[in-house]
């Protein structure tokens, strides 16, 4: 039924997996009540996530609230084999590291064979694909459940031309996802990964972050605190994201102490240089000629296009392996310039890329579980376009996640309940 590289790792995966589960306490309260309440009860749940450790806890407790659960990975290189075998006897799993293209589209379609009545994606390539090559399923979807920026402007667009048919849950767009995940989420994942890859030291180096979104935010503060000297790269033009353009995103990083320049500025003195725009080809051909010698160039985002890789391909001379997730590539101006993870996410990118720590992904797959749950109760109610988070749940999982840490809150007194909802105090 499941196909994954090797289950002879079962044990490993397990140990993997049990490591999460004791980290993600307020998914675990969430289990809790699923197991009584059993709200997927009869339901199939099809997934594309990245599946390691983390991705296997949600798993669980969407098996444990009722739901038959097919899981594939949303990125070809994201899949722990350990944890993918030791799923693979309790749901079905299509996912090993490193798929080909074609063994990428094959695994999405497994899962959707599943004929699901809730999707869960991190990036809309299973939802697209449903759209698109499996339109004879689409009447037993109930809804689904987004997990990434990426993924949600894509949808968004599907939304305007009028493609969208089921309701869809923007699970990132929550205040306590991208506060939390995005930005010390990446930021610490980012960094570790690419410590692993390299084996630098961070400190003195001058790190060009490319986009100041929440996910740019996060990086650049994390490798400021482990001494690097932070450049910041922003884009008049981008997308508003609600009301926050590139020049609001380039104003904080000049405020927060952070140089803030252009790309072509950037490319000739960064040391390290890390994407994290949602964007196609932000470093192109032209900043390869540019960059120094032995300068390396990492991704965040969530697709492989940010750097135009395939332009590095044809401009270099000669390439090598350094590392499990680092190439080298010698151009014609005799200077080297050295890949991370072939542009692919490298905060998930395997070996090196590990994903967001446990305790991070409690709360972004908190609010998957709430979200998943919401459908499957209103899914059938709710119109066919992208929905927020309802702030109760966004609000509520904040909440989990402080309780099961131990951190308490002041309350209101009567008298500043009643300050702040009237009008008549002032000076
Ligand atoms: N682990 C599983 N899904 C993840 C995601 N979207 N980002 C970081 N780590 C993850």
């Amino acid at each position: 039924m499941s196909k994954v590289k090797d289950l002879g790792l079962k044990a490993e995966g397990e140990d993997e997996l049990s490591w999460a589960r004791e980290n993600m306490p307020a998914l675990a309260s969430i289990r809790k009540r699923f197991e009584k309440e059993k709200p997927f009860r009869g339901m199939r749940i099809a997934v594309a996530l990245h599946l390691e450790k983390k991705t296997g806890i949600l798993l669980e407790t969407l098996k444990a609230g009722g739901a038959a659960v097919a899981a594939a990975s949303c990125n070809p290189l994201t899949t722990d084999d350990r944890v993918a075998a030791a799923l693979a006897g309790q749901m079905e799993v299509y996912a090993w590291a490193g798929e080909n293209s074609k063994e990428y589209e094959w695994c999405l379609g497994k899962v959707l064979d599943s004929k699901p009545n809730i999707v869960i994606d991190d990036g809309c390539d299973l939802i697209l694909m449903l759209h698109d090559k499996r339109k004879e399923l689409l009447k037993d979807v109930r809804g689904a459940c987004e997990e990434t920026t990426t993924g949600v402007r894509r949808l968004r667009a599907m939304e305007t031309d009028g493609k969208l048919k089921v309701p869809v849950i923007a699970v990132n767009d929550a205040y306590s996802k991208h506060l939390f995940d995005n930005r010390f989420g990446t930021g610490q994942s980012a960094v570790d990964a690419i410590m692993r890859a390299t084996n630098v030291v961070l400190a003195g180096k001058r790190v060009v972050v490319v986009g100041f979104g929440w996910c740019g935010r996060g990086i650049a503060e994390r490798m400021r605190g482990m001494g690097a000297r932070v450049i910041v790269v922003e884009a008049a033009g981008a997308p508003l994201n609600g009301t926050e353009s590139g020049y609001h995103r380039a104003l904080e990083a000049l405020y927060s102490g952070y140089d803030v320049m252009t790309m072509d500025e950037a490319a000739r003195v960064g040391d390290i240089f890390v994407t994290a725009t949602g964007n196609k080809h932000v470093i192109a051909r032209r900043h390869f000629e540019l960059m120094k010698d032995g300068a390396m160039v990492a991704n965040a985002g969530h697709f492989d296009l940010e750097v135009d890789v395939q332009g590095l391909r044809q401009m270099a001379k000669k390439s090598r392996k350094l590392g499990p997730n680092l190439e080298e590539y010698l151009l014609g101006n005799g200077r080297r310039v050295r890949l991370l993870s072939e542009g692919r996410l490298v905060n998930l990118a395997r070996p090196s890329g590990q994903g967001h720590p446990a305790e991070i992904m409690d709360a972004s797959f908190s609010l998957q579980a709430l979200s998943a749950e919401r459908i499957a109760k209103q899914g059938g109610s709710m119109l066919p376009a992208v929905h927020d988070v309802p702030p109760q749940l966004d609000e509520m999982v904040a909440r989990l996640v402080l309780e099961s840490r131990g951190v308490r809150l002041d309350r209101l007194t009567k008298e500043q309940e009643h300050y702040v909802n009237s009008w008549r105090e002032g000076t």
